[in-house]
């Protein structure tokens, strides 16, 4: 490989800076020239391509986006928009490209590979919801988000003693609502891939009331339905105050934690040392602490598991 570029695609995590700056500067470590794509494959697509150094990452390892920006782009999914893309990278001489995003810009990298595209893909989505790694970069970062908002909120919630119904991104998965839910002390957590049945979730929450407790956390994963709507249920039911927050987009903002920049410095390094060895169509991912690579088509193929046994004591905590 002689000439490696970089893109993000899809919805941005915080971390995915640092990812950037490790391909580029690892691809100068080693000679290679590297190049940045604005604007994911949209950009790809509509040549938004320019070469970088060593000084265009500088001073970007702790901002949250991208410097790339992203985009999601429905014409890449066409295969005239993956032709576009292939002769966009033949145009500028580009033997290996690293993809930094979730499970559709995956699709997006392997659709690439099998036209004989180099390509790599470095997980980065704070939903956490890929398979073949036990994190992505950004999740860190989105659970220590909305653990300081949950800590914020309590405050107010003793003060009023009134119930909140927190509803946390996450998308199909349960990962953001389970971990900041456990590391929260919510009394309640609501995740997609644990089946609840709404009457024991307010049974257990009248219990907490009967024995003095005056305010409750719910913690509600989006992939389960609209927070609003659960506050309401709740309200009716018990005739207590509930107020209802959804975290959204504070979520996917903000400095990358110490553990996302290392994640990312090391994925995207990774990246290209596996774009030298010759390898495609491969996604990074971490296991414990040691780096591996997947087959791109073994992720897409394998459904994302969470481990129900930290859910089932985050229920114990907060009986
Ligand atoms: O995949 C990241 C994510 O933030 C999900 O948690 C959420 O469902 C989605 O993106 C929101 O997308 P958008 O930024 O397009 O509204």
């Amino acid at each position: 490989v002689r000439h490696i570029a970089v893109l993000t695609s899809g919805g941005d995590a915080p971390g995915m800076n640092a990812a950037i700056r490790a391909v580029v500067r690892k691809s100068v470590y080693h000679g290679l020239k590297v190049s940045g794509i604005r604007h994911g494959y949209a950009g790809l697509i509509a040549g938004e391509i320019e070469e970088l150094d060593v000084g265009s990452v500088a001073d970007i390892i702790q901002r949250g986006g991208t410097k790339l920006y992203t985009a999601r782009c429905p014409e890449f999914q066409t295969s005239e928009g993956q032709e576009k893309a292939v002769e966009m990278l033949r145009q500028h001489h580009i033997d290996g490209l690293v993809v930094i995003g979730g499970d559709g810009s995956f699709r997006g990298a392997r659709a690439l590979s099998h036209r004989g595209v180099r390509t790599i893909g470095v997980p980065g989505t704070i939903d956490n919801d890929l398979p073949c790694t036990d994190y992505t970069i950004g999740f860190d970062t989105a659970i220590n988000t909305a653990i300081d908002a949950i800590d914020k909120i309590r405050d107010t919630a003793t003060s009023h003693e009134r119930t909140f119904v927190i509803e946390v991104m996450g998308r199909n998965a349960g990962d953001i609502a389970m971990i900041a839910g456990l590391a929260g002390g919510a009394e309640s957590i609501l995740i997609p891939e644990a089946p609840f049945n709404m009457e024991q979730v307010l049974e257990k929450l009248e219990r907490g009331m009967e024995r003095g407790k005056r305010h409750s956390i719910i913690l509600v994963a989006e992939g389960v339905g609209k927070g609003m709507k659960i506050g309401e249920q709740i309200a009716q039911r018990t005739g207590w105050e509930v107020r209802v927050i959804v975290l959204g987009h504070l979520q996917r903002g903000g400095s990358p934690t110490a553990f996302d920049r290392a994640l990312a410095s090391r994925m995207g390094a990774m990246a290209v040392d596996l774009l030298i060895r010759g390898e495609t169509s491969k996604m990074v991912g971490i296991r414990g602490t040691k780096l591996i690579a997947t087959d791109i088509d073994e992720a897409l193929d394998t459904a994302h598991e969470i481990d129900l046994s930290i859910y089932e004591l985050a229920g114990v905590l907060s009986i």
